[in-house]
């Protein structure tokens, strides 16, 4: 697990997260690419050689949103996911944050649950996709 720190890798989160958005999901290219990655701090999870998940952390303020949080297919539930999700809440923890919110589809929620994560509000439309948000709230706060 590594947070991108050269711009080069870059390349390498567009290219896993086109594979699972875009490719197998059908997002399109227009949504996927929102304009806001530079605003974002990235991670990479590796296994063999090869970029296996992503995901990017936006602040702000004091509220951490995650988003775009994608496993390659044939790494799926085994625990990629669980520890992308550790390392970026370890970083919006250290910077300060009191919570994580995002937006999760439908099909995510009882994985983001398992970690956490509380649903709240109605079902959205997101790309296509139904989404619900979903927040963690840190210890501290309760
Ligand atoms: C959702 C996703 C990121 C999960 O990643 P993953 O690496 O498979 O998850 P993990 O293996 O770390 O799973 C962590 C826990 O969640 C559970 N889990 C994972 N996916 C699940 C699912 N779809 N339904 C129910 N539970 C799930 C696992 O069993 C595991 O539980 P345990 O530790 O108690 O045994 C991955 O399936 C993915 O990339 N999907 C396609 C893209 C996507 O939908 N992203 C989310 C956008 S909101």
């Amino acid at each position: 697990m590594a947070e991108v720190t050269e711009p080069a890798e870059l390349s390498v989160v567009h290219e896993l997260r086109r594979a699972v958005f875009v490719l197998e999901q059908g997002v399109s290219e227009a949504e996927e690419w929102d304009g806001l990655d530079g605003e974002c701090r990235h991670w990479l999870a590796w296994a063999e050689d090869r970029a296996v998940g992503t995901a990017r952390l936006r602040i702000t303020g004091d509220v951490a949103c995650v988003q775009r949080v994608a496993v390659a297919a044939d790494w799926r539930r085994r625990g990629v996911g669980r520890a992308l999700m550790a390392a970026v809440e370890d970083a919006a923890r250290a910077a300060g944050c009191t919570r994580v919110q995002l937006g999760a589809q439908l099909t995510a929620l009882a994985f983001y649950r398992r970690l956490g994560y509380s649903a709240h509000g109605p079902v959205f439309d997101d790309a296509g996709i139904p989404h619900r948000a979903m927040v963690k709230v840190w210890e501290a706060e309760l």
